[in-house]
């Protein structure tokens, strides 16, 4: 049986978020690409294949992995914008990390249809261990998210994480041509939809011992942090999200609810085709003679963050694929 040994918490870091591979692809590709990864990650990390590698096994990992599903054990997550991207990737990675463990997925976004392909696949994965239900919700609709507690079904209301997930771009238009309806699209999205969210699970956390507990995971951006010019509205909104982020981590500072943000850089999803209004081929050029980070690549860490012991938070996170060094510098091989 392979043996991983881990001598330091950040290798424990790199195991937790490199494991969602094991059982997503075929274990000889997968052993072969995870012993690379540690290699060049950390020397002092030992990982020994001791059996055939051509027998799915069970790993010995010294910590980590049972940890990580046994604190989700019987929990209910909501995830927004679960229909593609990261969202997608996140309700798949959950269902990974504990498929038999009383696990509860609400998956929102406007696009019903994929919501429902997207449980029947992790229904399926799992074997129904673990419970998914789609809800169609549009965050920008301020009224559609006062009702949707109220609206699920009483035994799905106990919600221990929300991932505030949904969020779009619109065009790279500057300033004074920007489309006011983008601007508005834009802005109810990404802050007014994920702080009405936010305002809508909060007092269920809230009403659970010692001041309340559960996580709310907020994914931000590159942008939030470093603005560039044709992305006024879209880093301003991803700046507010850093904001309200923030406020709510020092408002909540007497409770056990742990507030988190996660801000990716470049990540191939459908977020450039949104951008440029459904153009595939303006969308391809952005990630040409590049290597961006797969929407697989945040969940891992979505879930890592979510899956901590209850006293520590990962308080914010920046991921860039190994290409890029700021919101615009980025190394790209000649194409
Ligand atoms: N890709 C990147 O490079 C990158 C970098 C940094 C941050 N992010 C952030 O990551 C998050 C996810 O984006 P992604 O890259 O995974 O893009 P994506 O593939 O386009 O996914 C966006 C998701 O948001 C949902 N959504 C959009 N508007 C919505 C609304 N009004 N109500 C409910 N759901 C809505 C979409 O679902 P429906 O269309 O079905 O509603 C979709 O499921 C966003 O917040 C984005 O800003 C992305």
């Amino acid at each position: 049986m392979p043996s991983v040994q881990i001598r330091t918490t950040a290798n424990l870091f790199r195991t937790a978020v490199t494991r969602s591979s094991f059982l997503q692809s075929g274990y000889n590709r997968s052993l072969s690409r995870y012993s690379q990864r540690q290699t060049l990650a950390s020397p002092s990390l030992t990982f020994k294949p001791a059996v055939s590698q051509n027998r799915f096994t069970i790993f010995t990992r010294t910590m980590a992995s049972s940890a990580a599903a046994k604190r989700l054990e019987g929990k209910t997550v909501l995830i927004t914008g679960a229909s593609s991207g990261i969202g997608r990737s996140t309700a798949l990675e959950f269902a990974r990390t504990n498929p038999n463990g009383n696990l509860r997925l609400i998956v929102t976004a406007r696009r019903a249809e994929s919501l429902e392909e997207l449980a029947a696949e992790i229904h399926k994965e799992t074997n129904n261990g673990v419970k998914v239900l789609p809800v169609k919700l549009d965050v920008s609709k301020a009224d559609e998210i006062r009702g949707f507690v109220n609206s699920l079904p009483e035994e799905w209301r106990d919600i221990h994480v929300l991932v505030n997930n949904a969020g779009l771009v619109k065009g790279v238009a500057k300033a004074p041509e920007i489309d006011e309806e983008d601007m508005n699209i834009v802005f109810t999205t990404n802050v007014t939809g994920l702080i009405n969210m936010t305002q809508a699970i909060l007092p269920i956390f809230q009403k659970r011992p010692n001041g309340g507990q559960g996580d709310i995971i907020n994914i931000g951006s590159i942008a939030g942090r470093e603005p560039y010019p044709g992305g006024g509205i879209y880093c301003a909104s991803k700046a507010a999200v850093r904001s309200f982020t923030d406020s709510l981590r020092k408002e909540l500072i007497a409770t056990r609810i742990r507030v988190i943000e996660i801000d990716p850089g470049q990540v191939e999803t459908e977020f450039s085709v949104v951008r440029f209004y459904g153009d595939k081929s303006k969308a391809d050029a952005v990630y040409a003679g590049c290597d961006p980070l797969t929407p697989e690549d945040i969940a891992e860490v979505i879930v890592f963050a979510a899956t901590r012991k209850e006293n520590v938070v990962v308080a914010e996170s920046l991921l860039y694929p190994n290409h890029q060094a700021s919101a615009l510098i980025m190394h790209r091989r000649p194409t």
